[in-house]
């Protein structure tokens, strides 16, 4: 088989970058060891910035989220029993989109079947090969059976403990990584949203968020030590927490359901440098990981993809190799930056038990110093709707 570009990766990324290819003609095939089920059982963020928002419209897949997707003008921020609306509009002229990150990547596969591009599923032991060289190829085994991809390039897209950043271990590449001592225990309910927006809880027993994916299902998440187990909190005893954690007028107005999925998910910032080796790029979270505090996981891995894409439509178009030369640097510039945010917003809102009680005076002194200050909260804002591409 014969491709522009081979995509390792059925996420968003891979997915967002593909069809943003075949939209302008360029060839390309993504493989995927999971199957589209599994693919959608994953439950990630659901907060688009405008960037994201357009670049899923501009891959042709924006029609239901504009339909069903909620336009945020703000958040809370909950701090010593009494919250704070950090006003996203007033202060950047610019909203967030509240879309669960399982329905655009549903889109995006409906899509790409759709307008016949090809996706191979249950791929097993993919391997990037000689993308050092001039004659790149993907191999990969289906069914007993070794298949051959030869490409132009190769879009590593295939996550955090993908292929692609393993394959190139050996060739210089730097990882920048700190790891938090918690982690988020997440439930999803077919219960109403306790507000109209999302409300992030700094509190004594440990942060809380209060977020949504529809007027009719609610994601909330209270921050847990690494050691407890999903099975010692049931769903009684969660909702005990949370109701702890927020302020009265909220857990007065809390109305809560039989949970249809409950995890605990561990906080990482990484970043890789850099995202390019030869003709192999690295594409969302394969390069990086942000924790979920600022919801910016999808919204680098669409910012990646731009640079990525307009980089190859250049290539190919106008024969420049100047837009895939700068990919590395010029993506690392935003991600540096999203995650310098992600980092900031984790840590004034956790619990850190090794700061004790002068950490926690710190951050409500600091989370004061917001509620007060019009140019604190212009920074949080501007950043939380998203820097520029
Ligand atoms: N071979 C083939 N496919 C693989 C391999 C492999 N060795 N390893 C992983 N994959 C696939 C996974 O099955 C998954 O479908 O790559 C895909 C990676 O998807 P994601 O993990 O969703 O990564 P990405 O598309 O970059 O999405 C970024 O996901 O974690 C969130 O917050 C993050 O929202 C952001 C988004
Ligand atoms: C979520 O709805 O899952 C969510 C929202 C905002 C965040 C993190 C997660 O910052």
């Amino acid at each position: 088989m014969r491709t522009q570009v081979a995509i390792i990766g059925s996420g968003p990324s891979g997915l967002l970058l593909g069809q943003l290819l075949s939209n302008a003609g360029i060839d390309n095939i993504i493989l995927d060891r999971v199957d589209r089920d599994y693919i959608l059982g994953r439950i990630r963020a659901g907060v688009l910035e405008v960037g994201a928002v357009q670049m899923l419209g501009k891959a042709g897949a924006g029609e239901r989220m504009h339909e069903e997707g909620l336009i945020h003008d703000g958040f809370d921020l909950s701090f010593s029993g009494r919250r704070h609306r950090i006003h996203l509009k007033d202060l950047t002229g610019t909203s967030v989109m509240v879309y669960g990150q399982t329905e655009l990547t549903r889109d995006l596969m409906d899509h790409r079947e759709a307008t016949g591009g090809l996706t191979i599923y249950n791929a097993e032991a993919v391997t990037p090969h000689d993308f050092d060289g001039v004659r790149p190829y993907v191999t990969y085994k289906k069914d007993g059976v070794t298949h051959r991809v030869d490409c132009d390039f190769i879009a590593g897209c295939d996550g955090y403990h993908g292929v692609c950043r393993a394959s190139v271990q050996d060739k210089g590449i730097q990882s920048f990584e700190k790891v938090y001592p918690f982690g988020w225990l997440g439930i999803l309910a077919d219960v109403p949203p306790v507000h109209h927006e999302l409300i992030y809880a700094n509190h004594a027993r440990g942060f809380a968020l209060c977020s949504q994916r529809s007027h009719t299902r609610s994601r909330y998440y209270v921050q847990v030590p690494l050691t407890d187990k999903v099975e010692q909190w049931s769903d009684e005893a969660f909702w005990d927490e949370l109701r702890r954690r927020v302020p009265d007028d909220v857990a007065q107005a809390l109305v809560t359901g039989p949970s249809i999925e409950k995890s605990i998910a561990p906080l990482r910032s990484f970043v890789a440098e850099p995202l390019r080796f030869g003709a192999l790029f690295l594409v969302g979270d394969a390069g990086h990981i942000v924790p979920p505090t600022g919801a910016k996981g999808l919204n680098l891995a669409a910012s990646d993809v731009h640079y990525l894409f307009e980089g190859l439509r250049e290539h190919y178009g106008e024969e420049s190799t100047a837009g895939i030369d700068a990919y590395s640097g010029r993506a690392l510039k935003r991600i540096w930056k999203a995650e310098r945010f992600s980092w900031s917003m984790t840590m004034l809102l956790h619990r850190f038990p090794a700061d004790g009680e002068f950490g926690q005076k710190v951050q409500e002194a600091e989370l004061d110093y917001l509620s007060s200050s019009h140019a604190a909260q212009t920074a949080m804002a501007e950043n939380y709707v998203g820097l520029p591409y």
